[in-house]
């Protein structure tokens, strides 16, 4: 099972910001991704929905032998990431913001953290900001709008801009030092908020982490692949072919890019 691909799927195009991530750290690993972006955003719909919705995911990526799937967003994660891993046997890697970093830098005692309504309402977030944010100010913010715009190609644009300048004040008003990006697409604003923030506040997502985390799972089940050579990669959308390639090549990602109604 070693060459067999890892899955990755998200809400749509954030998951490619971990996707790259992977991609960096296991250069000779195969990986199909799927972007459900004809179902986005997932972070306004109830938890039986997402659950459904992740099962339908991690069932295509299945169907095409993946050997671990890794669920590249944070609302899918928080909602459904339990009954996918009681449900299949292939090991799940899941995304949570990063909150714990945040609580180890901030000097200020201050930590912002924007990510999507499903995310911030989950218990799974709850439990990780009690267990590892205790004493600190968490200051959280849903970034209603964020992700059609990014879906929609338009995570430079004057509305992605006047949004954030929204969400960040009352965080920059607190006084936060540390700002977490809870949401997998929410990396495609970096350009964005370095112009909005001030310089001496530190952006946070978990992508580097998530690769690693990858790693060490398929080393721990002996599944690495041992090639020398380049992997493939295959990137399907059940919505917009044209705003993926535009992502692909804005990530300098290389595969094959298809359209399919899932
Ligand atoms: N990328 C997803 C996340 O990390 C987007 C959420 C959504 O679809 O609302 O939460």
């Amino acid at each position: 099972m070693n060459n067999h691909p890892i899955g990755i799927f998200d809400s749509g195009l954030g998951g490619l910001t971990i996707w790259k991530e992977i991609h960096t750290l296991l250069p000779q690993e195969d990986t199909y991704y799927l972007a459900d972006s004809k179902h986005a955003p997932y972070g306004d719909k109830p938890p039986e929905e997402i659950i459904r919705l992740s099962v339908k995911n991690t069932e295509f990526l299945l169907a095409r032998n993946c050997k671990l799937i890794v669920v590249a967003c944070n609302t899918a994660t928080t909602n459904a990431i339990s009954h996918l891993r009681k449900t299949y046997d292939v090991p799940f890697i899941g995304i949570e913001p990063a909150i714990k970093p945040a609580a180890l830098h901030t000097t200020t005692g201050k930590v912002g953290v924007l990510a999507t309504k499903g995310t911030l309402s989950s218990s799974l977030f709850h439990h990780t900001t009690r267990n590892h944010a205790a004493g600190i100010r968490v200051i959280d913010q849903i970034g209603t709008g964020l992700v059609p715009l990014i879906e929609a190609g338009e995570a430079r644009s004057e509305a992605a801009r006047s949004l954030l300048k929204k969400y960040l004040k009352p965080m920059l008003d607190a006084g936060v030092d540390q700002i977490v990006l809870g949401c997998t697409h929410y990396p495609f604003l970096i350009p964005l908020l370095e112009e909005l923030l001030p310089k001496h506040i530190n952006i946070l997502d978990c992508g580097m982490a998530v690769a690693r985390q990858t790693q060490r799972v398929l080393a721990e089940h002996e599944l690495l692949n041992p090639a020398t050579k380049p992997g493939a990669h295959h990137f399907y959308t059940n919505k917009s072919l044209e705003i993926l390639k535009d992502m692909l090549a804005y990530l300098g990602a290389e595969g094959e890019a298809r359209f399919e109604d899932f």
